[in-house]
């Protein structure tokens, strides 16, 4: 399989907010000779992300990148990022302009944002990223677009034509198969959430990691995190919770809700609230059952929680065994 960017694979980690891809996870992926995301905190704290980043320095030697939400305070973070010269910025959610993309260049750093649609990956393009992330409303998580993947990535693919600039798929993708069909639209890699949060190495809350193995179905909804994250619609598990609340009237949100749970993410200690946007982490206490759990359409292909470098080898060894058997012969047959 070919890499991209100068990586071993085109296999993406996403950066998995709020801290559920840490260090180790990142680590595991970039030694496997994936490209490891690191998220950034929704907050500025230059000298914790430089910690971050350094962290995930002793663990590993290869490059690997850090995500930022741009929709949160990120100027300071930004200029952390530059100066400690990861190799990738993967941006989501904002502007990515040409100030910005220019700065990330100069320092030497490449810039992959995800989009949701054709007019945010002409604008990306246009600025002159390095590569394009193209989120379908299959994925887990915060949903920026409306199209699902199968009619969303070809078009991006088309707009982009000659320039090397690889697209990168995103949505529902957790084995070979979902690998080669983004292959075959045209797309160079694949970056997958859901698959990542269901590791060893991932510091999502075993409870969690457990669900994304029980459950099969998942729903695109804006119950969690209204008021934090006013229009941001989000893909999470068919949970009895969520079952129960799926219709919450639309003045409802999770300001003023009861404290469910607590927290520490990124070293600062928050009250989970109900209706609130977090994910439960390692160091989560209180009703995990009725927090936001977000996960991905194909979630029902996740049989175990296995260690990511292992993801990263078997999407590798599937898409190339399916290659050879259903392309390969395909002249022949
Ligand atoms: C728990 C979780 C957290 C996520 N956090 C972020 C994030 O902080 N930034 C981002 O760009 N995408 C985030 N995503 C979305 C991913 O970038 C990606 O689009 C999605 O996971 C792909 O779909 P999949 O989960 O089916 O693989 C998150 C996804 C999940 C499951």
């Amino acid at each position: 399989m070919k890499g991209i960017l100068g990586f071993e694979y085109g296999i993406v980690q996403a950066p998995l907010g709020p801290d559920i891809s840490g260090p180790e996870l990142v680590a595991a992926v970039a030694n496997a000779g994936g490209i490891g995301l690191l998220r950034c905190p929704d907050w500025e704290c230059p000298d914790y992300l430089r910690e971050l980043i350094r962290k995930t320095k002793t663990l590993t030697e290869k490059p690997f990148g850090i995500g930022v939400v741009l929709a949160f305070p990120h100027d300071l973070n930004i200029k952390t990022i530059l100066e400690e010269k990861v190799a990738v910025l993967q941006l989501y959610w904002g502007d990515c302009s040409q100030e910005l993309v220019d700065d990330a260049h100069f320092a030497g750093v490449k810039v992959i944002p995800q989009v949701g649609n054709v007019e945010e990956a002409r604008k990306a393009v246009a600025v002159g990223v390095d590569a394009i992330i193209v989120q379908g409303r299959e994925a887990g998580g915060h949903v920026i677009g409306k199209d699902g993947l199968f009619s969303l990535l070809p078009r991006v693919v088309d707009l982009v034509g000659e320039r090397d600039i690889p697209v990168i798929a995103a949505g529902g993708i957790v084995d070979g198969r979902g690998y080669v069909a983004a292959l075959s639209l045209g797309a160079q890699g694949v970056c997958l959430g859901t698959r990542f949060v269901a590791t060893h190495e991932s510091y999502a809350h075993p409870i969690y990691k457990r669900k994304l193995i029980e459950y099969e179905k998942t729903e695109y909804t804006d119950v969690f995190g209204r008021a934090r994250w006013p229009g941001a619609p989000q893909r999470v598990l068919e949970t009895p919770f969520f079952d129960d609340w799926r219709s919450l009237p639309a003045h409802e949100n999770e300001v003023n809700q009861p404290i469910i749970g607590r927290s520490t993410i990124h070293g600062v200690e928050k009250e989970i609230r109900r209706f609130s946007g977090t994910v439960p982490n390692m160091t989560t206490t209180g009703d995990l059952e009725s927090m936001a759990m977000y996960a991905g359409q194909s979630v029902g292909l996740i049989k175990e929680i296995l260690p990511a470098g292992e993801v990263v080898k078997s999407l590798v060894e599937e898409a190339q065994a399916l290659i050879l058997q259903k392309f390969n012969n395909a002249t022949t047959t």
